[in-house]
């Protein structure tokens, strides 16, 4: 993957003007970076805070795979960027929380949402992978409803990385990993991703739209990134998408 950057000093949302550049036919490895984003987006259609002094950043791909597997770009993502922070900032304690949240220490540090494509044959015309990381954000400066779920990672280790510097860094892990994945399929993804969660054997509850909908032990993490979870009577669910808390 040869990576080529579009910087950007404001976007609405970099995922947006990544869909733009794929459908015009931008190559793989295309990387599309805003210093700040005026409609920055969640998971959930919610609104991602997205002011200067964060890493906003959105990376085009074309992997010729069957579609069915696509989805394990977030989980790779999520690897990816946990191995470059981790490496960075001399830490072992960023974590991922299923299917894709980033956190320390509790306390989020990054979000991922992909996007997918389909040609009218049914093969994979794009996938966006989206990143946003709170690499120097002043944590009094985050609203009010972030301040005790966010944290800042300068702020976090006491350092003064620059969002290109971390972007660098990810990049590199990113490239790597994909070109390992291509080859050699979800192995290389699966396995470190259940070394670097923190949420296999815990106990949580799985909401849709804020709404508990089940709760109970998650057991397992499947190819697809669903995760198993059986609740105390024995049975199973899986679920492939929405949200889960923590229960302590
Ligand atoms: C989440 O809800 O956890 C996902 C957040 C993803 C945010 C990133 S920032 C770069 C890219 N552009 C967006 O509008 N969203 C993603």
């Amino acid at each position: 993957m040869k990576i080529q950057l579009k910087q950007f000093d404001v976007l609405q949302s970099t995922n947006v003007t990544a869909v733009a550049f794929a459908k015009e036919g931008a190559p793989e490895g295309t990387v599309i970076v805003a210093e700040r984003q005026e409609g920055g987006r969640g998971r959930m259609h919610r609104v991602w805070s997205s002011p200067k002094g964060g890493l906003w950043f959105t990376i085009i791909l074309r992997p010729q795979i069957d579609p069915q597997f696509v989805a394990q770009v977030t989980l790779l993502a999520g690897v990816a960027v946990v191995r470059a922070l981790r490496k960075l900032y001399a830490t072992e304690e960023i974590m991922i929380k299923w299917p894709n949240d980033l956190l320390l220490n509790g306390k989020k540090v990054c979000g991922i949402l992909s996007e997918m494509q389909l040609n009218e044959n049914g093969s994979i015309d794009y996938a966006i992978v989206g990143i946003g990381v709170n690499v120097d954000l002043n944590p009094q400066a985050f609203p009010e409803d972030l301040r005790n779920t966010a944290a800042s990672l300068n702020a976090s280790f006491g350092k003064n990385y620059t969002c290109t510097a971390v972007l660098d860094n990810i990049l590199q892990e990113f490239a790597s990993l994909y070109r390992d994945w291509l080859k050699e399929g979800a192995q290389v993804i699966l396995e470190p991703w259940k070394k670097l969660n923190c949420t296999l054997n815990r106990r949580v509850f799985v909401k849709d739209n804020d709404e508990v909908i089940f709760s109970g032990e998650v057991v397992a993490i499947n190819e697809a990134g669903a995760i198993i979870v059986r609740n105390e009577e024995g049975e199973s669910q899986s679920f492939d998408f929405g949200e889960i808390s923590i229960r302590y």
